[in-house]
């Protein structure tokens, strides 16, 4: 199915390139560097990951859920022009051959020898090690139904759990940034890899489907061992169900419940065969006023979290690891964790048990030159910067719905956030070999 050519390799496309090979000198020194530190050991990505290894693409799930966090995140959300069912599936047999290829650290497809008229690859990958990508891709409910029409005779297997997102408490999002009926998420620990590989799938759209809306994100460096830090500076990630459990092991930290995520983050039997295995995906693009949050006493923000900022533990307690004490109250009757304390409002005990995995990524889009002020007071510039909130849950109306309804209303950290983009994506089970992305729910039409 990968279909390998003796130039499909990134390697394979500096040799090929020729006179090009000058240009790409550096990519090609790089990949040269890479490859011997592997040999030697000597991991070089900041999570202690060497760039070299790869993540598989094939398997029962699909990859980037709970892959262990790369350092960087493209999200693309786009809309499909045609209403002619071969084409989506040619789009689809097309983008996972694309994407196994990239994912092993290949070319978006074979090379020609000669590298003669449009290549199949954008090349900006060449020479660059695989870093470890990941590529994640959902169906929205516009692949169902889009303005009441049932283009490729899907309507009827579009899963319940598949629903329009209520609109929430202080939203503000912006249409034309939300939604969408199909959605690919690259994760890499380099942003260009991560880059790459959505253009080359953008690229594979042509007259079948656009770019509705995309964004990019970051997650820091941090040792395998650490809880990344968010643009709030507080510790992202602690109470995860999944995520979190190499950083428990490796502080000796016992995990509750092994099987978690069957119970939190993947579809059984209660969804369709295709979703089997498979997750839904809330992606929110959320702006945090970093200047106000900066402005704020360490004391107020840590209210606001219900958490300690430098050790990530929770108020009242001393390690991060330590549990939410939600009971816990102060010498005059009042709690120590606040009513309206983030972490208070999301934990499970205060939502009948209601977990998602969170795997956020921060963004940072430059300047917003939009103030809401209005004179004498200057008109000013602020951050577009924030949050890009990725969940992956069993069903979302009794993952992120649940949870974020009462959130919404009174949320302390509500002062300083705005959702501004969101998309529900249907992200079907794994790929096998042979197959391709979705291709039970095609069967199924
Ligand atoms: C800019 C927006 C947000 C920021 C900066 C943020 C930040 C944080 C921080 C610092 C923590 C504590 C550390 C941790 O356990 O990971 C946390 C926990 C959590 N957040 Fe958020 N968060 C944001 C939005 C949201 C939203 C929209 C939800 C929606 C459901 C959410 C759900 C959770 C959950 C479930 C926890 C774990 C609570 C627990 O069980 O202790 N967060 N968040």
């Amino acid at each position: 199915m990968t279909g390998r050519c003796p130039f499909g390799s990134r390697r394979g496309f500096l040799a090929a390139a020729g006179g090009l090979a000058g240009a790409l000198g550096a990519g090609q020194n790089r990949a040269a560097a890479v490859d011997s530190t592997a040999e030697k050991g000597i991991s070089v990505a900041g999570q202690g990951v060497a760039r070299t290894a790869t993540e598989p693409f094939w398997g029962e799930r699909q990859g980037g859920i709970l892959t262990p966090i790369q350092n960087h995140t493209y999200f693309a959300a786009f809309d499909v022009m045609t209403d002619n069912t071969s084409d989506i599936v040619a789009l689809l047999r097309a983008w996972t051959e694309a994407a196994a290829r990239m994912s092993a650290g290949q070319t978006a497809g074979p090379l020609s020898p000669d590298l003669k008229g449009p290549a199949a690859d954008s090349g900006e990958a060449s020479g660059l090690a695989p870093a470890r990508l990941t590529v994640t891709f959902g169906f929205g409910p516009g692949l169902f139904t889009k303005n009441g029409n049932d283009r490729f005779n899907l309507a009827r297997l579009r899963p319940e759990a598949l629903i329009d997102l209520p609109g929430f408490n202080g939203d503000q999002l912006i249409e034309a940034r939300s939604g969408g009926d199909l959605s690919v998420q690259a994760c890499a620990d380099d942003p260009q890899i991560a880059f790459h590989a959505v253009r080359q799938l953008a690229n594979l759209t042509y007259g079948k489907a656009q770019m509705r809306w995309a964004q990019s994100g970051f997650s820091a460096n941090f040792a395998a061992e650490d809880t990344p830090r968010n643009l709030m500076g507080f510790k992202d990630g602690t109470q995860n169900p999944i995520a979190r459990r190499p950083v428990e092991r490796s502080k000796g930290i016992s995990t509750s419940n092994p099987s978690n995520d069957d119970d939190v983050v993947w579809v059984g039997n209660e969804g369709p065969v295709w979703m089997r295995g498979g997750s839904y995906l809330v992606v929110r693009r959320i702006r945090i006023s970093l200047e106000h949050w900066d402005r704020t006493d360490t004391e107020f923000q840590e209210q606001v979290v219900g958490r300690h900022k430098l050790s990530g533990a929770p108020l009242g307690g001393k390690d991060e690891f330590d549990a939410l004490d939600l009971d816990a109250t102060d010498k005059d009757g009042n709690p120590i964790i606040p009513e309206d304390a983030h972490v208070r409002l999301a934990a499970a005990a205060s939502n009948d048990g209601a977990q998602i995995l969170r795997r956020a990524y921060s963004y940072n889009d430059g300047l917003s030159f939009t103030a809401e002020r209005w004179p004498p007071w200057r008109q000013g510039t602020l951050f577009d910067a924030g949050l890009l909130f990725v969940a992956y849950q069993r069903d979302p109306r009794t993952g992120f719905i649940k949870i974020y309804e009462k959130m919404s209303k009174l949320d302390a950290m509500n002062q300083f956030t705005t959702h501004v983009a969101s998309g529900l994506f249907a992200v079907p089970g794994g790929v096998r070999p042979g197959e391709f992305v979705g291709q039970r729910l095609f069967d199924a039409g």
